[in-house]
């Protein structure tokens, strides 16, 4: 699951995790008096593994960061990405109380030193995404196939993923996982509106205006969803849309051939 600000809550993570998915709570959804609170309630709301974000800017306040972090690794939370600035002083608290750092990181170079750094896996964020944006960014495809030559890390894919073929595309590319941004925001269990999201569902993604909103090529978020609403034509519990995602691949796997027992999902 994506980092989301202000979405990325509670209730949402914990529906992602009891999807199947591994659940992300974005931590600086909360203020950190609230968060210890938000993550309890995580806990009774499930018992599938979770993950907390932590969205760090570069001029952000360095001890707030690592009060979020303290909070996260008292809770017992042991999966913690971050984004946004890179962070080495977090990922270093986060390997020091035994930890998984997973960063996300718009650019090869930043891959690389992440990985210096440690990073236990790297989330590799192509210019179709959403939220902040890169200029120098590549495309999905382009940082999952050359990051499988570059990277040693397992590697987290995010960009306009969606549908069965971006998740299978992107394991073929070289992900290991995926990471579901845009897409999630248009199910039942999202805390975005209602109006929100029929008005993600009903975006235009092949307008010029669109891919001028999404490519912008300069530092900052975009106005825009990613492509990946595309794929959406109603709102639809969580669990289903992930549950459809992994049927459809298995169809098509045995589509291509594949008739191993290990399919878990299809009716026999
Ligand atoms: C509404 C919205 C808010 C986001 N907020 C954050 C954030 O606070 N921190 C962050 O690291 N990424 C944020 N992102 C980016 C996502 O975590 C993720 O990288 C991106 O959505 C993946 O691309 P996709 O939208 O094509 O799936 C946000 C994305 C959206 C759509």
């Amino acid at each position: 699951m994506a980092a989301f600000a202000r979405h990325g809550r509670t209730e949402f993570a914990a529906a992602y995790s009891n999807a199947g998915g591994l659940g992300i709570t974005t931590a600086m959804s909360y203020d950190v008096k609230d968060f210890k609170k938000n993550l309890d309630k995580m806990e009774e709301l499930t018992s599938n593994p979770f993950g907390v974000n932590i969205t760090v800017n570069a001029d952000g306040d360095k001890e707030v960061y690592l009060k979020y972090l303290e909070v996260a690794i008292n809770a017992g939370v042991n999966i913690i990405t971050t984004s946004a600035y890179q962070a080495p002083y977090i990922g270093e608290r986060i390997h020091e109380a035994g930890c998984l750092w997973f960063p996300k990181c718009p650019l090869m170079r930043h891959a690389i030193s992440a990985q210096e750094a440690g990073a236990d896996a790297i989330t590799l964020m192509g210019m179709e995404s959403a939220g902040n944006k890169n200029p120098f960014q590549h495309t999905t495809l382009i940082n999952l196939t050359m990051g499988k030559r570059i990277l040693k890390v397992p590697i987290i894919a995010a960009g306009g993923l969606g549908d069965a073929r971006g998740f299978l595309g992107a394991l073929a590319m070289g992900a290991d996982a995926v990471c579901l941004g845009t897409a999630i925001l248009i199910t039942e269990e999202s805390p975005v509106s209602k109006e929100r999201k029929e008005e993600r569902i009903t975006t235009d993604i092949f307008t010029e205006e669109y891919h001028q909103s999404l490519y912008h090529r300069r530092f900052g978020g975009t106005r825009v969803p990613s492509p990946s609403v595309g794929f959406q034509s109603k709102i639809v519990p969580l669990k289903n849309m992930i549950e459809n995602i992994i049927q459809e691949a298995e169809l098509i796997l045995k589509s291509w051939g594949f008739d191993k027992e290990e399919f878990s999902t299809l009716p026999s």
